[in-house]
């Protein structure tokens, strides 16, 4: 495989997630119904495509337990209890948690103190369960917006077509 990952730091919004949707729709149909390969495929584009702070997943191991996955960045959390910090919002909540100024978020888990904008995605399985968290940190106030949002979303729908939560049932 001869592709390499984009950077598209400086492009329009739409224009960059056009591009990285593009690249992992391809490269996730070479995962077969694999979901860590995906979310390790999906934390590497995206990370190398915008150079955030943090990008990667949380899975759920256990009913309201958080528990780090595939991931580029410096050293996160290892486990986050549901209703706690942003990504524990997230999954409590099944809704996607934009936060443009996290020293304003009571709660916030401050993995990298660098950190002042994160959004986080809820990630659902094949049957609607909640299988992990997609979380983004970076290092500006306001990084993210309902675009990024919509583009997160439907990135992580590979996961509602094809994870294999549906085997551990
Ligand atoms: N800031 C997150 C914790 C995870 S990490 O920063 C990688 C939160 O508040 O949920």
């Amino acid at each position: 495989m001869a592709e390499t990952t984009l950077d598209v730091r400086g492009l329009p919004k739409a224009e960059a997630w056009a591009q990285l949707e593009a690249q992992l729709a391809s490269l996730l149909g070479g995962v077969g119904d694999d979901d860590i390969a995906a979310m390790a495929t999906i934390s590497c584009v995206v990370h190398q495509g915008f150079g955030h702070l943090w990008t990667g997943f949380y899975r759920v191991v256990e009913p309201a337990l958080l528990r780090v996955g595939p991931y580029q960045g410096t050293l996160g959390c290892l486990e986050i209890a549901f209703g706690r910090g942003v990504c524990g919002m997230a999954a409590a909540e099944r809704r996607t948690v934009v936060v443009e100024d996290v020293e304003a978020f009571p709660g916030h888990i401050a993995c990298d103190g660098r950190s002042r904008s994160e959004i986080v995605v809820p990630v659902l399985g094949r049957d609607g369960a909640l299988v992990a968290v997609l979380d983004i940190d970076a290092a500006e106030r306001g990084a993210f917006d309902d675009e990024d949002a919509r583009a997160l979303e439907r990135i992580v729908g590979w996961f509602a077509r094809t994870s294999v939560v549906d085997k551990r049932a």
